[in-house]
């Protein structure tokens, strides 16, 4: 789908720094340069990774033996949102391979537990994540909480276990998959309620069509061949750095910073500029999905997401992109009726995308989608609005995302088709120099 870029986007960088742990993500040739002796690391470059399995490139890798490579860092990306933490909540800084840190090995020991939960009560599936347990909290609560307590997760315990409701546990069937067996008894008896009317439903076709003849027409949109859009970006903003020893900056708090949106499919570019720092890019050139602060590729899921950036028309080729597209419900988006299309991802781990078109424009309203790692996903949802015509192209001028990255919502005051936007920008950065070396007392 579309959406995610806006909304992943900063995942390395936000959050990240919210903790400030980390602009050292991976910055593995920065830190080699200062490492003693051995061979420098290779980069974790998406062409370095790709074909590898976890441990043939990764040092350390035992719970996730087998995994390809390129789907570590989403993994770890995914486990810092499924506990709420940064990286160096459970890594060294910089050393990603050291197993000094006790959170480091209580991890692997879940990572481990996980699976062997999934496997041997799920048929496999991935039914258990960390989240499952964790629900955003480092410490997962072991007691039940009484109605209205607070447990470090910060939600009741019956909104933990809705399965308070399950009564009998002898309506199951023992011919059933183990898989399905937990949702049956969770979803416990009926809840009275009036049943939902049919209402008809367009095809998907119709849906497209209607979304390809709102936006100005096939004709219009191959006219098309760059969007630059200009305006502000309302999300989490970090603090100006301060000077070593300085006191430690607030932390991050909502703000309103430049943000910029380069489109030319299939290369696209998202920036914004945060105060006393350069500007924070995430761009995809075609083959390559990177980040420059910290100054990585993106692999697996969140590559995915990053590609997204390129697509000049958001959802447009979901068709493509997904498999078993149809429109499977009319919902309320605020008080707008949209139909609902439902569509299997294709490419990475399956996942299944939604994304709303409101009814009576057409128009696309919104879309949800998940970054998938081999231990969890995560949504992400953008909502499209303010719909303006750019050189006979529909153009939404403002885009909500909610990520559990960080909520932010861009308003662009300014969109230009056909502006000259050079290949060069979608590139990926050079890595910054190395910072020079350091006293040993520091
Ligand atoms: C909750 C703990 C936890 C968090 C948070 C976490 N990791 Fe990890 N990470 C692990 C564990 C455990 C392993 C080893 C997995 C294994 O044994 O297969 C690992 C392995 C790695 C490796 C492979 C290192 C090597 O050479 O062996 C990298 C790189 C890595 N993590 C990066 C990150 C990044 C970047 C983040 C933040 C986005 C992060 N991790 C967040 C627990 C964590
Ligand atoms: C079946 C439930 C469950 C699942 C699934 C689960 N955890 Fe845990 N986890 C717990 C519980 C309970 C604790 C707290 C144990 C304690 O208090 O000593 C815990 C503790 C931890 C801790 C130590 C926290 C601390 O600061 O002491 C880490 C790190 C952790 N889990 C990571 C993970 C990761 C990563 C995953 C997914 C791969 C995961 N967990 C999946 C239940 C779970």
């Amino acid at each position: 789908m579309n959406t995610k870029h806006f909304a992943r986007g900063w995942t390395g960088m936000v959050a990240p720094m919210a903790m400030a742990v980390v602009a050292l993500g991976m910055a593995a040739p920065r830190l080699a340069a200062q490492a003693p002796a051995g061979p420098p690391p290779m980069p974790a470059t998406a062409a370095n990774l790709s074909g590898k399995t976890a441990e043939q490139f990764y040092k350390k890798i035992d719970a996730l033996k087998g995994i390809p490579a390129v789907e570590v860092h989403p993994a770890m990306e995914y486990i810092t949102t499924a506990l709420g933490v940064g990286c160096g909540y459970c890594h060294v800084p910089g050393k990603f391979d050291s197993d000094d840190k006790h959170e480091k090995n209580v991890a692997r020991s879940m990572m481990k537990m996980t699976m062997a939960l999934n496997n041997t009560v799920f048929d496999a599936k991935r039914e258990i994540t960390c989240y499952t347990c964790h629900r955003g909290a480092a410490k997962a609560a072991s007691t039940l909480a009484l109605a209205g307590d607070k447990v470090p997760t910060d939600a009741s315990g019956a909104e933990i276990f809705p399965a308070l409701s399950v009564m009998t546990f002898s309506s199951i069937d023992g011919e059933m998959s183990p898989s399905k067996a937990p949702a049956t008894v969770m979803a416990g008896p009926a809840r009275p309620g009036k049943a939902a009317e049919p209402v008809a439903l367009p095809s998907a076709d119709e849906v497209f069509g209607k979304y390809e003849e709102a936006l100005g027409g096939k004709a219009a949109i191959a006219k098309i061949t760059s969007l630059v859009h200009k305006g502000m970006a309302e999300m989490l903003v970090p603090a100006p750095p301060v000077p070593q020893g300085a006191p430690p900056p607030p932390p991050p708090a909502m703000g309103s910073v430049p943000a910029e949106l380069n489109v030319k499919s299939p290369k696209g570019l998202i920036s914004v500029v945060f105060p006393g720092r350069g500007p924070q890019m995430m761009g995809f050139d075609g083959t390559i999905g990177w980040t420059n602060v910290p100054n990585r590729e993106e692999t697996g899921g969140e590559l995915i997401m990053v590609k997204e950036l390129g697509e000049m028309v958001p959802a447009l080729e979901f068709r493509k992109q997904h498999t078993g597209v149809k429109v499977d419900a009319m919902e309320k988006i605020g008080d707008r009726d949209v139909y609902r299309v439902v569509g299997t991802r294709k490419e990475g781990i399956t996942t299944l995308d939604r994304i709303y078109f409101d009814a009576q424009t057409g128009l696309l309203a919104r879309t949800y989608t998940t970054m998938q790692s081999v231990l969890g996903g995560f949504p992400e949802e953008t909502t499209y609005e303010d719909y303006r015509d750019v050189s006979g192209l529909k153009v939404p001028f403002t885009m909500r995302v909610v990520s559990a990255e960080g909520n932010r919502t861009y308003t662009w005051s300014q969109v230009d088709a056909n502006a000259p936007v050079e290949d060069s920008k979608f590139t990926k950065p050079e890595p910054p120099p190395p910072p020079p070396a350091r006293p040993a007392a520091d």
